[in-house]
């Protein structure tokens, strides 16, 4: 059998990134800006960018620091609240820079607190937003402290994404990061309007990782790694080629003082080597040509926007990640991978 020693695509977009404020976003919009030619954007700084003014700020202090000579669009979205006015979605549709809207369970996640409480709160302004053609990205999970936290993606499926997607019959909706056979299942049963995101860690882990000979916090992120076994139904998914699966890394960095923690913060940082962990994930599962349509045509074909034109070339070379990157003059990120050797390179 022949080894494939080089791949060229169409250049691939992150449909899932974090790429946070200040001195951080200037370390890390850097390796996006490198890659990738759009990402969406989370809005889930402190204060969330709960309106269109404050996307469109946003969205010009992320510019601001792409480096020169790289041509990056950030894909901007709101931060679904229990109030989002309808007119809100309005605006947001009419400035054409807002591409979605952000739904975190209050308390779910990192910065989640101003999220919704109750989903059925939301209802008018989701009519609102399957009317206009906006998607809601759901980060899937209950927050209920009674459900084991390995299954609240399942029981969020079942719970509340169902009976959702049942009240507003036209939203589109990415289920975000999925992690578990069921999303998996989920999607392949759900209708045309419903998509999913898989991360590169999602595909390269399984829950052990968090607990390899020691506890391990640069590998907790959220929704929580899980076993073996549903690791395996994200592989099978992406070798399946299904077109509502698509590349968004959830790339999340935090401060290394905030992760190595009694109370460490969630989120792993890929962003530096996004493409390259995804090509190892998608090379063990035995579908590199599976990887061109996953990363660059199934994300912009659900948003409905333009594929991208341009093309890039991974190739299988070693190289090594650096053990940490700059985060402003007092903390450091630490990459996922850190000081190891990768085996592919942009
Ligand atoms: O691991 C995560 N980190 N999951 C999320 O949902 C949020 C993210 C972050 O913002 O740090
Ligand atoms: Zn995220």
């Amino acid at each position: 059998m022949n080894i494939t020693e080089s791949i060229s695509l169409c250049r691939p977009d992150d449909w899932h990134l974090h790429v946070r404020d200040g001195s951080t976003l200037a370390t890390v919009i850097a390796h996006t800006a490198r890659q990738f030619a759009r990402a969406i954007i989370m809005p889930n700084l402190q204060p969330p960018v709960t309106d269109t003014a404050a996307a469109m700020a946003y969205r010009q202090r992320i510019l601001d620091n792409v480096p020169a000579g790289l041509d990056f669009t950030p894909l901007m979205t709101l931060y679904l609240t229990d109030n989002t006015p309808g007119d809100e979605i309005l605006r947001a549709r009419d400035s054409g820079m807002i591409h979605a809207v952000k739904l975190y369970p209050s308390g779910a996640t990192t910065h989640s607190d101003a999220g919704v409480t109750n989903i059925e709160k939301t209802y008018d302004t989701l009519a609102v937003m399957a009317e206009c053609g906006m998607p809601l990205l759901v980060h899937g999970e209950v927050t209920d402290p009674d459900v084991d936290v390995f299954d609240r993606e399942q029981v969020f499926i079942e719970q509340q994404l169902m009976p959702m997607l049942s009240a507003i019959p036209n939203l589109r909706v990415v289920l975000e990061h999925i992690t578990t056979q069921d999303a998996v299942n989920f999607i392949l049963d759900a209708p045309e309007r419903v998509a999913a995101t898989i991360t590169a860690h999602h595909l390269l882990l399984n829950r052990n990782a968090m607990f390899a000979g020691g506890i391990r916090p640069h590998h907790y992120c959220l929704p929580v790694l899980k076993r073996e076994q549903h690791r395996r139904a994200l592989i099978e998914a992406i070798r399946s080629g299904h077109p509502r699966f698509f590349l968004g890394t959830d790339s999340a960095p935090h401060a290394r003082r905030a992760k190595e923690s009694g109370c460490g913060c969630a989120g792993i940082y890929t962003a530096h080597a996004a493409l390259e962990l995804y090509v190892e994930a998608f090379e063990q599962a035995g579908a590199l040509d599976k990887f061109e349509a996953f990363a660059s045509f199934n994300g912009p074909d659900f948003y409905g926007l333009p594929r991208n034109t341009d093309k890039i070339t991974i190739n299988r070379k070693q190289w090594q990640v650096a053990s940490e990157f700059p985060m402003g003059n007092e903390d450091t990120i630490i990459p996922f991978r850190a000081g190891e050797s990768l085996q592919w390179k942009l």
